[in-house]
């Protein structure tokens, strides 16, 4: 997401990333593609030294479902922004997501799905309150737009999510109403489900949402 921000600005970005890991990637990644080193901020994105009214655009894709106080993370991002700059958040209305044939123990696991974030604070389905939350950041919402995959056993889509939630399914299933054995069997049903062609999986939406710094 990062070098493709950089190729389409034509230069360096700035950056916050609080994982060491992460951050090391990405300054190695952006060695390479000659323009130049933007300055990142390796630290919570709450404690970054972000500039005063510098920038035109923030971009943030799936970070604000993990936050703890997204209105907080918001005002500290308006007051970055330049007057007239736009803040664009792509984030999850999870509520989407479906698989069919639909496993018998399939709410249960929305639901642990859902606490496996409340859990840490965050919430996995934040897309949909955004334009309140920017509002209250004294943001001007401009743009909710839906971006909604869905596909047979096979496909992109398909191959993600399995790989996702068959990844995390044992420890969904330590969470409330989902159980251990409910955990098992939603996992045999999707693997049972990508034999079958005809089986759909579809995707959580997600949110592009847009705001706007008023000029004044
Ligand atoms: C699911 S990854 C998304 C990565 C990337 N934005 C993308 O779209 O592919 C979540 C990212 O959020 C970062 N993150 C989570 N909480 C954060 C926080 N409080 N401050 C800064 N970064 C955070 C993680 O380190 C990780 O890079």
């Amino acid at each position: 997401m990062h070098l493709e921000l950089r190729r389409r600005v034509k230069g360096p970005i700035d950056a916050v990333e609080r994982s060491a890991p992460f951050a090391a990637r990405l300054r190695r990644l952006c060695a390479r593609d000659g323009r130049g080193a933007g300055t990142i901020w390796e630290t919570d994105l709450l404690h970054a030294p972000l500039p005063k009214g510098k920038y035109d655009l923030i971009f943030a894709r799936w970070v604000f479902l993990f936050l703890p106080e997204p209105e907080k993370h918001l005002r500290r991002l308006a007051r970055a922004l330049k007057p007239g700059g736009r803040i664009a958040i792509q984030d999850y209305h999870r509520q989407t997501m479906a698989l069919y044939p639909k496993p018998k123990d399939w709410d249960a696991m929305m639901a642990a799905d859902r606490a496996f974030f409340e859990t840490q604070g965050g919430d996995a389905s934040i897309g949909g309150r955004l334009p309140a939350l920017y509002k209250r950041a004294g943001l001007v919402p401009t743009e909710a737009r839906p971006n909604l995959k869905s596909g047979f056993p096979g496909s992109a889509v398909w191959t993600w999510a399995s790989w996702y939630f068959l990844g995390v399914m044992p420890r969904l299933g330590k969470l409330r109403p989902f159980t251990p054995g409910a955990a098992r069997r939603t996992a045999s049903a999707w693997r049972a489900a990508a034999r079958r062609p005809e089986s759909l999986f579809i995707a959580p939406c997600v949110l592009d949402c847009v705001a706007r710094k008023p000029r004044r």
